[in-house]
């Protein structure tokens, strides 16, 4: 089995990917410093698995540290670097803190992979880095614009620095930059799924809360957005699907098949759904009627974006399976799950 060190494999998107990677059969290492996650995400990777997934809890960005999880593991294969803050709104009151992480653990990540041969880096971008684009969907090709918050600015940085670092006499790094667009849902057995810490700051959990009555209301934040119903367009992923992209883009980094030092994908459905279709589309795929109120526009946030998923297809044979009603139930059966 060919190992493969997942940083923020505890994460939403990392632990679903563990899942698939182990499926796949590749072997999964997980290191992440459970920030943003709990522990119980490795029993119900376990569960789902049947096996316990070697787990470090280190900082990424300690290179002592994190160097002593590549000695421990000797011959990793590749990395998937999923370690990062990820909130758009927190990055706009604390700039620092992202530009340090998200920054931070990929410059130590970088730094120690060369010094154990480890060539193979998917690295975990995000639509954020096109900012307010032009025209829609956007494509690879789309120039990217100045980004919204200081949390896509960490994810145009940390391209920017893949490409250089990349670029540099003698360097063997081989990257895919996967650029994922707004994943949703869980894992089908209901065992691993988001777990927001806090409030959450994405509109699925937030749906999934005040379905369940955690939340006593919904609130949209803006319905005066240039889109169909004046609410923002997002391009809504299953995270199993989106988990799947990891495995071909790690598959083709091992068999050199890149044509490119770096390579970048749009990971998306290619489809634009607004906040209102959503929260419509749960209550016809739960059953349940939402709470919800519209309020201010939130600050970072860019009015509409989704995908032009055509070249993962053509050149990853990647293609999304799950629709946006199956994709909310899935989370609202994780959600049902969470409150027993
Ligand atoms: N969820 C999204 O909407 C979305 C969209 C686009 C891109 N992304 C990117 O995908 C990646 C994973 O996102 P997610 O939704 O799974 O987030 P998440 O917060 O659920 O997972 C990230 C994991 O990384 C860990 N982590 C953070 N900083 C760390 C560090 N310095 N060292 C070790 N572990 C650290 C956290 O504890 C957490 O378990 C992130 O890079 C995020 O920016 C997410």
């Amino acid at each position: 089995m060919k190992k493969i060190l997942v940083t923020g494999g505890a994460g939403y998107i990392g632990s679903h990917a563990v899942v698939e990677l182990y499926q796949a059969g590749y072997q999964p290492v997980i290191v992440d410093n459970f920030s943003n996650s709990e522990e119980s995400v490795l029993a119900g990777i376990e569960s789902i698995l049947g096996v316990a997934v070697p787990t470090y809890r280190v900082d990424c960005a300690d290179e002592a540290a994190l160097r002593g999880v590549f000695e421990a593991e000797p011959n990793i294969a590749g990395v998937i670097h999923f370690a990062a803050f990820k909130a758009v709104g927190e990055s706009v009151q604390k700039p620092l803190a992202y530009f340090q992480n998200n920054v931070g653990s990929l410059l130590t990540l970088l730094a120690v992979m060369p010094e154990f041969g480890v060539e193979n880096l998917v690295f975990s971008s995000s639509c954020t880095v096109y900012g307010i684009p032009d025209a829609l969907p956007v494509t690879e090709a789309t120039p990217t614009k100045p980004a919204s918050s200081p949390y896509g600015r960490t994810k145009q940085m940390c391209e920017e620095i893949i490409h250089d670092v990349s670029g540099a006499p003698d360097n063997k790094l081989r990257t895919i930059l996967l650029r994922y667009f707004n994943p949703i849902g869980a894992h089908d057995s209901a065992k691993i799924g988001e777990l927001p810490l806090g409030v959450p700051n994405n509109l699925v959990p937030f749906i999934t809360q005040t379905a369940a009555g955690i939340r006593e209301k919904l609130t949209i934040f803006g319905n005066d957005y240039d889109t169909p119903d004046g609410t923002n367009i997002r391009d809504y992923i299953h995270v199993v699907d989106l988990a799947k992209a990891h495995i071909v883009a790690v598959q083709r980094l091992l068999d050199h098949k890149a044509d490119e030092t770096v390579e970048t994908f749009n990971v998306g459905t290619g489809n634009g759904n607004t906040v209102l279709d959503v929260v419509q589309t749960f209550e016809k795929a739960s059953g349940q009627k939402l709470n919800y109120v519209i309020g201010p526009r939130r600050p970072g946030d860019v009015p509409a974006i989704y995908a032009d998923a055509t070249k993962a297809e053509q050149v990853l044979g990647f293609k999304t399976e799950t629709s946006l009603a199956d994709s909310l139930a899935s989370a609202w059966k994780w959600q049902q799950t969470l409150k027993k």
